[in-house]
């Protein structure tokens, strides 16, 4: 099979790993890549976001199947412009896609489905949701409804807090995505991610993750795009999955296909766990970056196997062969990140890391620069290894970790710390 990989991170070049193991590949592309995925695959340069551009680079480079990797291009509609093209494609159409960009969306489908999750209310008009706030009361959370690359939420402590960030939405702060407003309940408990394949009506899942979304040690700071993940995760207990499963995750799977936009892809299920109930946080409709790289460091090459059985509606027959073991990442970021920070700084050491089925660096931001490694994003590296325990595969992450030479960049010392 010739597969096509479309995105650029670390997500990404660890379903390019993932893929390459499994003999079925007979070539992978990824578009755009990095310079870790282009040690192991070809990249190719186009807009991912434009469907048509797609279409055409695909018919021309005779590829089976294409597994996209982050959301725009499917809330573009690119996986809908692959289908008409007749091309198999593991992701959701832009009508599904709808479950991560529309969070009133979402809650629509909660209601319908009667699954549990955060009370709201939802709103076009800034008094209007003024008013619900101030009757509610704080703790209360402000998102808006669109895509707003994941800055949209606003846990309130306070009242002000919560009135300002309706101004602030209103006022334009997250462009197009504010336009429209939803205020949640605020949910106490422990948060952890589902991660589970869908073809429609089957659902499968494929492990479970928590991330550290903070910048700092000890979970303090800015929030990022996640400072680093493993998997399992312990609060996600067989009983509570089970739970999700039956209460959460099937009830919106059938009631999309109820709707005539059924559910293919990986469904990202963001859960708050308190007395043994979950509860939805939010639906994204990709795999997690970095969740990504700890499930397919656990999957191995089976992975494409599966995404091809969603993809051609047949997970009903699939399994998922597990070992019992545990994968972590730890992430490298660029000194100043979640802020502002510099890029072209070298990255040194790589070389002397042997890489095989239980030690990877994946990469995010890097671009080779004169045979050197270079950083060109805030997420960088993706330090990432398996073991047999946590506390195992964690002793060898960081071992790799001190192993790299990187003036430039930063990492947390505690990935993991609530598991072990
Ligand atoms: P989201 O983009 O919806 O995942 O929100 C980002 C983060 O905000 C989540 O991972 C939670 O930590 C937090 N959050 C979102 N909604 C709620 C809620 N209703 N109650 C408590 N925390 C929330
Ligand atoms: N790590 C969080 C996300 O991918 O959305």
């Amino acid at each position: 099979m010739n597969i096509l990989i479309l995105g650029s991170g670390g997500r990404e070049h660890a379903l390019a790993w993932a893929v390459m193991q499994n003999p079925k590949c007979d070539k992978l592309i990824v578009a755009p890549g990095n310079a870790g995925i282009a040690q192991i695959a070809e990249c190719a340069s186009f807009d991912i976001e434009d469907g048509g551009e797609v279409v055409t680079f695909v018919a021309a480079n005779a590829i089976d199947f294409v597994i996209v990797g982050p959301e725009a291009p499917l809330a573009a509609g690119v996986a809908d412009r692959l289908r008409e093209a007749g091309v198999l494609v593991f992701g959701p159409s832009q009508a599904a896609a709808k479950l991560e960009a529309s969070k009133s969306f979402t809650k629509e489908i909660c209601d319908a489905a009667n699954a549990p999750t955060a009370g709201y209310g939802h709103f076009t008009d800034a008094e209007a949701a003024k008013a619900y706030i101030r009757e509610q009361g704080a703790p209360i959370v402000v998102k808006a409804d669109g895509l707003a690359a994941g800055k949209g939420v606003i846990v309130a402590m306070d009242l002000q807090t919560a009135l300002d960030a309706v101004d602030d939405m209103f006022g334009g702060a997250f462009g197009g995505a504010g336009a429209e407003v939803v205020v949640e309940e605020f949910m106490e408990g422990e948060e952890a991610s589902f991660f589970i394949l869908c073809d429609g009506k089957t659902a499968l899942p494929v492990g479970t993750a928590q991330d550290h979304k903070r910048v700092g040690e000890g979970d303090t700071g800015l929030n990022t795009g996640g400072m680093g993940a493993y998997s399992p995760a312990p609060v996600l207990s067989d009983e509570i999955a089970q739970k999700a499963l039956d209460e959460i995750v099937q009830p919106t799977i059938d009631e999309m296909a109820k709707r005539g936009t059924p559910y293919q892809g990986v469904l990202y299920v963001g859960l708050m766990i308190k007395d043994g109930q979950p509860r939805l946080v939010e639906y994204n409709v990709r795999f997690g970056d970095p969740e990504c790289q700890v499930l397919m460091m656990r999957l191995g090459a089976q992975a494409m196997d599966l995404m091809h059985a969603a993809a051609e509606e047949r997970l009903h027959e699939a399994q998922v062969n597990w070992a019992d073991d545990h994968a972590i990442t730890v992430v490298m970021a660029a000194n100043g990140y979640p802020g502002s920070y510099e890029k072209g700084s070298v990255i040194g050491g790589l070389d002397a890391i042997a890489a095989d089925s239980k030690n990877m660096v994946f990469h995010a931001g890097t671009t080779e620069k004169n045979g050197k490694i270079t950083a060109s994003g805030g997420r960088v590296l993706n330090v990432t290894a398996r073991g047999a325990s946590l506390q195992e595969a964690r002793d060898r992450a960081y071992a790799m970790v001190d192993a790299i030479d990187w003036p430039g960049g930063f990492f947390r010392r505690d990935i993991g710390w609530r598991a072990l």
